[in-house]
């Protein structure tokens, strides 16, 4: 494997209409680009003591713009955190015409996203991503919002930033379990592109993460979901490719009260999509063992001791809302999925009653 400390090359994604920077250290690409689209009047970010380092050096190399740094977390993506940054960016005199750069993972971009999408019908926004989450995933592609009472993300708009930039080297802050929510959603996008990415995760999962080579894996990963999104963005057709594993995921994160994280539903919905593929002809034993040799590998769970009456019933909440038909995102190879598929209610907890144990060539190894 590459030593990742000699891997400094830069990519650069104008998919979207606005760049993508990752490098090593994307630092000189921010502030060569802060100074043509002008400096921000402040920079927001997740009050994390690394993630609030990083913007305070940001903050000194670029004439002490004021950072202001909020508690974030899952729990505080709500609409009074929105009001109380509203409120700092009113009371700092950010100004119609200004440029707001925010720093910090999933919920900072979500967040700050919005705020900035709301604050005087709309300013712009660059944001700086430092999970791993972050930088494949929530950062790109335009949907900010929180969560309500009732639900995840159930408030929100689609507003894009002006720019992304990715330094994988805050991926060596991050804990291991914040890591591992990114890994799922890079496995999610490898069975989508098959190829190149998921032969690279193959290779690198036996290796520790701390040796990764980040500057190959996220921008392949990157690439995935920017060429989904650029051709829908609204989510009206083939964007929901990216929703793989997601029905079940969402369905086992309420069934579990959210005790289950996102990246660990995602990596059972992936098995569980799989398993629907099997049972509906679609895909082969060999690229689903494939793929369960993969999640394990990268630790990630592939069974679930929640009944299945639970999920089902946590996705018949999803189907009423969606007009009475469950609708599944299956695999018919690694590098081909099928969006829109309806299945039938008995071969979903068929699906879910084989989740409770686990695979037949797996039980030996754990
Ligand atoms: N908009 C989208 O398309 C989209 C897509 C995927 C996920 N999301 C959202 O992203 C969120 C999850 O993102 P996340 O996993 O980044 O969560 P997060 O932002 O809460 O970050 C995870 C943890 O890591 C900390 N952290 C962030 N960067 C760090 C660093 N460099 N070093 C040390 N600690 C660091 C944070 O303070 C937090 O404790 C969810 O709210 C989800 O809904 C949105
Ligand atoms: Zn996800």
């Amino acid at each position: 494997m590459a030593n990742r400390k000699e891997h400094r090359i830069l990519e650069r994604n104008d998919d979207l209409g606005y760049p993508i920077f990752i490098a090593q250290d994307a630092r000189d690409e921010l502030l060569a680009f802060l100074r043509t689209s002008g400096l921000p009047s402040v920079i927001l970010c997740d009050a994390n003591r690394h993630v609030r380092a990083i913007a305070e050096g940001i903050a000194r190399a670029s004439r002490g713009i004021p950072v202001l740094p909020f508690a974030l977390g899952e729990s505080r993506k709500r609409l009074s955190t929105v009001e109380r940054v509203l409120d700092a960016m009113a009371a700092a005199g950010v100004e119609r015409g200004a440029l707001v750069l925010g720093i910090g993972g999933g919920v900072a971009s979500d967040l700050f996203g919005f705020t900035c999408a709301v604050y005087m019908r709309g300013i712009r926004y660059a944001h700086v991503a430092t999970s791993l989450v972050a930088m494949v995933d929530a950062a790109i592609g335009g949907k900010t919002g929180v969560d309500l009472r009732q639900g995840k993300n159930l408030a929100g708009c689609f507003r894009d930033p002006i720019a992304v930039f990715c330094s994988t080297d805050a991926l060596e802050t991050l804990s291991a379990a914040a890591l591992r929510e990114g890994l799922a959603e890079i496995v999610k996008a490898a069975i989508i592109e098959g190829g190149d990415l998921f032969d690279l995760l193959e290779e690198l999962a036996p290796h520790p993460v701390a040796r990764w080579p980040w500057l190959e894996v996220i921008p392949a990963a990157i690439k995935v979901k920017t060429m989904a999104v650029a051709d829908d963005r609204l989510e009206t057709g083939a964007r929901a490719t990216l929703n793989l594993g997601h029905t079940f995921a969402h369905a086992i994160e309420r069934a579990s009260n959210y005790s289950v994280a996102h990246g660990k539903a995602v990596a059972l919905g992936l098995r569980a999509a799989g398993l629907l593929a099997l049972r509906t002809d679609r895909f082969s034993r060999d690229e689903h063992l494939r793929v369960l040799t993969l999640l394990a590998l990268l630790g990630l769970p592939l069974q679930t001791s929640l009944a299945p009456n639970a999920i089902l019933a946590a996705m018949r909440g999803d189907k009423k809302k969606r007009g009475g038909r469950l609708r599944f995102v299956v695999p018919r190879a690694i590098g081909d999925v099928e969006y829109g598929v309806e299945c039938a209610d008995r071969t979903v907890r068929a699906v879910l009653e084989r989740m409770q144990q686990l695979p037949e060539n797996f039980r030996a190894r754990r």
